[in-house]
């Protein structure tokens, strides 16, 4: 069962280190967040499954880390400093800013319909290069990791011999100053992009364009977000970026949004490659770019067969890191019941929920649209109450929510009987789990007991390479719901029998059963398990 909302999925990232809202002790900075301990070892364990399937395991791929600062005239000849515009509207009566495309005539504010004419507004930061700001000392912050790509290409080409078809691979920070961020992690200022340029012959663009779409929906598959959840949109012309011959943009069904996009795979001809040449005129270009007087280069390839020079097309699979983080969590997202609650337990929780709907639907103190909203949810829930209990607590999260007096009864009465009967789990995919095994000692006073669990933990992060943990901070029970909700796929157990002959218990977090194996087949064991 895949995340039912945002909220759900923010919730668990705050709460358990994933994701904090960026400078919170001053408020926070909207639209930017810092991944936690959790969160960056998913965040890069997703970068690194990445880069292997389209630089390791593929003998036509490059890879490269260009700098974020780059000369503007970059940003020039890309066109961006041109087209790179959202439409932007004030709303007059509030004096609120939108972006035009994302509201539908009304202030999402005030309500109000008083709004100026759409005006374009460009959405790269700027910041100043040394120590005097003047009119020519800016530069951009890049809104793409791309043009460091197409910049280098004749470097890349010069140093590595490459021959068509050839692709260079990138991951890092983008920055775009959104007019509107929202919905967490979807719509943010600053986010990293995995970009691929992959440069072919013109005329066989179309057939490699078809094989990326392939090749990235078998990936998707890879890191656990199914292809059915995928649509492929294919942007009409009239929608497609300057860059663009032909785009496919991967929707993915995010909770709470609906179909948005989590990856675009453009076509993107000679157009990077033509707009950052000298002699243009001279290159046969297909795409329409504005004539440059600055390059010293021309970005042209050699094509040896036909004694020509040509300049190659594009074919650009870029995704953003944190879009991905979300679905990876989306998908994984789980929440069972382990035991049977008695049917008394489940009768007060009904009880409650009944009380706390009952004094929504008569509060003076929360919008109708508050109102309407919890009720329903209410409904739904206790509709199904065995299966949908641990919803309570997203339920009284909602806006609103907080000022029902009864609500704490309701946390008060509902939250026992989900630590006991159910768990959240995350079914992550074990080389993506931050954390890929939690370490137990049965009692954390043995000395015996507690030193062979941490020189376990030891030898594995640091001889095979993997995040582990020990804790030794309540019941065992206790300990693997901590691990379930993080998605750590084996807890292992030192008891007693440990001592005496070096084996220990290893609990699979999916199936929730356990095995005795020998210490020194760990390694081994997770390995095996985690193909
Ligand atoms: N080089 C092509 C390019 O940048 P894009 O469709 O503008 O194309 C590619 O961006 C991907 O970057 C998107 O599919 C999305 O995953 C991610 N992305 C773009 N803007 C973003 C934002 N403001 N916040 C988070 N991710 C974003």
């Amino acid at each position: 069962m895949p995340a039912a909302s945002l909220e759900q999925l923010a919730s668990l990232c705050k709460r358990r280190g994933f994701i904090f809202p960026s400078s919170d002790i001053y408020g926070g900075l909207q639209g930017v967040f810092d991944y936690g301990p959790l969160g960056v070892e998913l965040k890069n364990n997703i970068i690194n499954a990445w880069w292997r399937t389209n630089v390791y395991a593929r003998d036509d791929m490059e890879g490269l880390d260009a700098a974020i600062l780059m000369n503007k005239l970059v940003w020039k000849y890309s066109g961006h400093e041109e087209t790179f515009n959202d439409p932007l509207v004030d709303c007059k009566s509030c004096k609120g800013r939108w972006r035009a495309d994302h509201i539908k005539g009304k202030c999402p504010a005030c309500g109000s319909s008083d709004l100026t004419e759409a005006r374009p507004f460009n959405m790269m930061f700027k910041t100043a290069i040394g120590p005097v700001a003047d009119s020519d000392s800016f530069a951009y912050l890049r809104p793409e990791t791309a043009q460091g790509i197409f910049a280098n290409f004749g470097n890349v080409l010069s140093t590595t011999s490459r021959k068509l078809p050839f692709g260079i691979a990138q991951v890092g920070k983008a920055f775009r100053n959104e007019i509107n961020p929202r919905n967490f992690l979807f719509r943010v200022r600053e986010f990293e992009q995995m970009e691929i340029e992959f440069f072919v012959m013109p005329g066989s663009d179309e057939a490699w364009h078809d094989r990326w779409l392939e090749d990235r929906l078998s990936w998707w598959e890879s890191i656990g977000v199914p292809r059915s959840k995928i649509q492929v949109y294919d942007v009409p012309k009239g929608d497609l970026a300057h860059y663009s011959k032909r785009t496919y943009d991967l929707m993915y069904d995010y909770p709470t949004l609906g179909y948005e996009e989590i990856e675009g795979i453009a076509s993107r001809s000679d157009y990077d490659l033509g707009s950052h040449s000298r002699d243009q005129d001279n290159l046969g270009l297909a795409a329409k770019v504005a004539p440059n007087r600055d390059s010293v280069a021309k970005l042209t390839y050699y094509d040896q067969a036909n004694n020509r020079h040509v300049v190659p097309f594009v074919i650009e699979p870029s995704a953003g890191v944190g879009r991905c983080f979300l679905a990876v969590l989306s998908e994984a997202y789980d929440e069972q019941m382990v035991k049977t609650p008695a049917s008394d337990k489940v009768e007060a929780v009904q009880a409650a929920l009944d009380t706390f709907r009952k004094s929504v639907s008569r509060t003076e103190k929360i919008s109708a649209e508050q109102r309407d909203a919890i009720t329903a949810q209410a409904d739904a829930i206790g509709s199904d109450l065995g299966n949908r209990l641990p919803e309570i607590e997203q339920l009284l999260s909602m806006p609103g929510a907080d000022g029902i007096e009864v609500g704490k009864k309701l946390r008060g009465v509902a939250q026992p009987v989900v630590d006991e009967f159910y768990r959240t789990v995350l079914h992550l995919k074990p080389h993506l789990a931050p954390i890929k095994v939690a370490f137990f000692p049965l009692k954390r006073n043995h000395d015996g007991l507690v030193s062979m669990a941490k020189g376990l933990r030891s030898d594995l992060q640091l001889n095979a390479n993997m995040r582990t943990i020990y804790d030794d901070t309540g019941a065992i029970g206790k300990l693997y719901r901590r691990q379930d909700e993080i998605g750590t796929p084996f807890c292992v157990t030192v008891d007693f029998q440990s001592l005496e002959d070096h084996t220990v218990t290893i609990r699979d977090r999916d199936s929730m059963q356990q095995e005795r194996i020998l210490a020194s087949e760990l390694e081994q064991y997770v390995r095996e398990k985690s193909r």
